[in-house]
């Protein structure tokens, strides 16, 4: 089975995902050495710190390989057929991690492929970020029944944190201005597991919520449109007074990098409430426990 979009384990596969990265991160000894003599394969078409080292990481603790293979150097597409790129790397891997543009290269791949194929980012989903990030609210509350606001853009973050939410017995909350909604397929596969609501306004989206997420304003690939998305996001900062209309004990959370001073204030990110280190350790705990599902 791969994993290209968070729903692709559906819900009972995704509380399991969710609970072994928990334990993974609590005993790590007792998953050390557990795929000695595996192969993962760890593409990359963008920029990457945190999936790049924690997957790397985590493959290493597990005792597997991980071989990294760089597009300026395979030409995924350009030097060679990506269905004759799949058929070659299927002979090599056990695994093959894919951070790629467009989504449906990793589906290309995935097509022609017996190996599991990971997504680490695309276009449309994000799902091992989703995984951590359910982690992290899991390690300080139930997670059925809670509320998560996302303020921002309703890009690839998003699109899981929409489908993983739900998927766990979230509410899941959108605050995004009109032009940059989450796809409405994704928003209607979400309501399939719960309540899904979509706000113009940030604060009505935060109201009393236990976690108020956020990602930049431009995703990687969409530079060209910096300007443009900064006038269009203004208003939908992160700041304190944002954070008030939310529950007293709420969390604040990002995936990563962040841009001070735009999503989210300094004073936020820095504040006691924010977790987003926590988030990030967690991607490590939650792609070895990926690896241990897909190859056990
Ligand atoms: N959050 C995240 O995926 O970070 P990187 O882009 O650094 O991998
Ligand atoms: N939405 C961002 C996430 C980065 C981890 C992007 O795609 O660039």
């Amino acid at each position: 089975m791969s994993f290209l979009s968070v729903a692709d384990p559906g819900p009972e596969g995704l509380e399991r995902l969710v609970e072994s990265s928990i334990d993974l991160k609590r005993d790590p000894d007792r998953y050390r050495g557990m795929l000695a003599g595996k192969t993962v394969g760890l593409f990359f078409e963008k920029p990457s710190l945190r999936t790049w080292v924690s997957s790397t990481a985590a493959t290493a603790l597990l005792g597997a390989h991980p071989i990294p293979i760089h597009q300026e150097t395979s030409g995924v597409g350009t030097r060679e057929e990506p269905a004759d790129v799949a058929r070659v790397l299927d002979g090599y891997l056990d695994v093959l991690g894919m951070r790629v543009f467009e989504h449906s290269l990793l589906e290309e791949l995935d097509a022609h492929m017996e190996a599991p194929v990971v997504n680490l980012l695309s276009d449309w989903e994000h799902p091992c970020q989703a995984v951590a990030d359910l982690m992290a609210i899991a390690e300080r509350r139930p997670l059925p029944g809670a509320v998560l606001a996302y303020v921002g853009d309703g890009n690839n973050v998003c699109h899981s944190l929409l489908l993983a939410g739900t998927m766990a017995g979230m509410e899941v909350r959108v605050g995004c201005p009109p032009g940059y909604r989450p796809q409405a397929g994704v928003v209607s596969r979400a309501r399939e597991w719960g309540p899904v609501s979509i706000f113009d306004d940030p604060g009505a989206a935060v109201e009393g919520a236990d976690a108020v997420y956020t990602d930049v304003w431009t995703s990687m690939g969409q530079e060209e449109e910096t300007a443009e998305r900064l006038a269009a996001f203004a208003g939908f900062t992160v700041d304190s007074a944002l954070m008030d209309r939310a529950d007293s004990e709420a969390v604040f959370m990002h995936c990563l990098p962040a841009h001070r001073g735009e999503e989210v204030t300094a004073e936020v990110l820095e504040s006691p409430r924010s977790v987003v280190f926590d988030q990030a350790e967690n991607r490590l705990h939650s792609f070895g426990a990926l690896l241990v599902h897909l190859l056990t």
